[in-house]
């Protein structure tokens, strides 16, 4: 079972491309990798992926009949998002000899996808990448949109580039191995996704929670797809970020950012929900927020299991530094996304004193305490 569908960048300009939903997807790569006709293929992964799925990606290529791919395998964990595991991937890239009609494969979460992606964009001045993520948050948020990065000096994303993929085949099977933590913490974005797309995603996520929760893949299917399709519509409306559509994706990130750095146990995933939390606060506060909205997400956030708040409670203090460091603060101020409704949401300044109940709202909870 497998659903395919076009992402269309810039309406009419002939780019774009495939994205492949489903489970057992072997063929449908193979297939997919046969359009792009690659004069060779080189695979990027890191080593707890590649122990557990490169030998049957191998065997697909193999299968499909193409000529053996060499692998680089980078260390797992953000580390790999480095100046040090570029220059590694680029001699791997010299040595297998990867010419202008070569195809890069990201097997991983996001730090795979986010390094081989940036790899691929500056081989050669770029060659195509199509990614096989394997973590619930590389398949429904970093694998799509054709942003690349790497880190420099503890500043996350601060080198990268707009490097659209040629392909994306996210095949949940891949799943089977991911670690429950891992899978809670893309529910978190898939949680943040729901509430921006409104319906039909907000009622499917609410009616597949408890499976998903519990990593069913099939309960997890549509709402990979439901996530998948709704940034494919936002990144085509506005791919550079430049209108402001693309912004509200951060919903969540200004606080979960901020976190991520006050508290840096936390994986993304667990900061962004925390994050989103406290913007439905701030949108309660401010009175943006229509009636019953806030507390249907709420609900919807404690079916999918997500943790709602730090496991000890945080000092506002501890978190200024670095919302005053938030790279999106323009001229007027921080910039908060607020939800308001079933998928709407605006990006809005707001007040101190309203900013600081709806952090104290949920920073001051332990995470096992539910909000009122
Ligand atoms: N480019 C974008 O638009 C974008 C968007 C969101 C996040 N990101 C980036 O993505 C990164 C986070 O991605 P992530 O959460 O996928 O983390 P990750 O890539 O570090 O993967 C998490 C862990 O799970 C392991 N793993 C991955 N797949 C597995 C599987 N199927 N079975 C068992 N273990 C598996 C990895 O080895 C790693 O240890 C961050 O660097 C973030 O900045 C990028
Ligand atoms: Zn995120």
């Amino acid at each position: 079972v497998s659903v395919r569908f076009r992402v269309e960048l810039a309406p009419g300009a002939p780019r774009g491309h495939e994205v492949v939903v489903g489970r057992g997807l072997e063929r449908e790569l193979t297939e997919l990798l046969r359009e792009l006709a690659p004069s060779g293929l080189f695979v990027v992964s890191d080593r707890n992926v590649a122990g557990l799925h490169l030998p049957a990606l191998e065997a697909a290529l193999r299968e499909g009949g193409f000529a053996a791919a060499p692998a680089c395998v980078l260390e797992p964990g953000e580390g790999s998002k480095s100046p040090a595991a570029l220059v590694r991937l680029w001699e791997a890239l010299l040595a297998a000899g990867l010419d202008r009609g070569g195809v890069v494969l990201a097997l991983g979460g996001g730090v795979v996808g986010d390094v081989a992606g940036f790899a691929a964009a500056t081989w050669l001045r770029g060659v195509r990448v199509v990614h096989l993520p394997t973590t619930l948050l590389a398949m429904i948020d970093s694998a799509l949109g054709g942003k690349t990065a790497l880190d420099l000096g503890g500043a996350k994303n601060q080198v990268g580039a707009f490097h659209p993929p040629a392909g994306l085949v996210a095949d949940l099977e891949r799943l089977c191995t991911l670690p429950a933590r891992e899978r809670a913490a893309g529910l978190g974005e898939a949680w943040k996704t729901a509430l921006l797309a409104g319906e039909p995603l907000l009622s499917r996520a609410e009616a597949s929670a408890a499976g998903a929760r519990a990593g069913d893949l099939d309960a997890l299917a549509p709402l990979v797809e439901g996530c998948l399709r709704h940034k494919a519509a936002v990144v085509a409306a506005d791919e550079r970020d430049e209108r402001g559509l693309r912004a509200l994706l951060n919903l969540g990130h200004t606080v979960g950012h901020a976190l991520e750095a006050a508290r840096p146990a936390l994986l993304h995933g667990e900061a962004v929900a925390i994050g989103v939390h406290v913007a439905l606060r701030l949108s309660e506060r401010l009175g943006r927020a229509e009636p019953g909205f806030v507390p249907r997400a709420l609900t919807l956030g404690h079916a999918l299991g997500l943790t709602l708040a730090p496991d000890r409670p945080l000092e506002l203090d501890e978190l200024r530094p670095w919302l005053a460091r938030d790279k999106k603060r323009g001229a007027a101020g921080l910039q908060w996304v607020l939800p308001r409704g079933p998928g709407r949401a605006e990006l809005a300044t707001a007040d101190e004193a309203s900013v600081q109940g709806a952090l104290l709202d949920v920073l001051l909870r332990s995470g096992a305490a539910r909000p009122r």
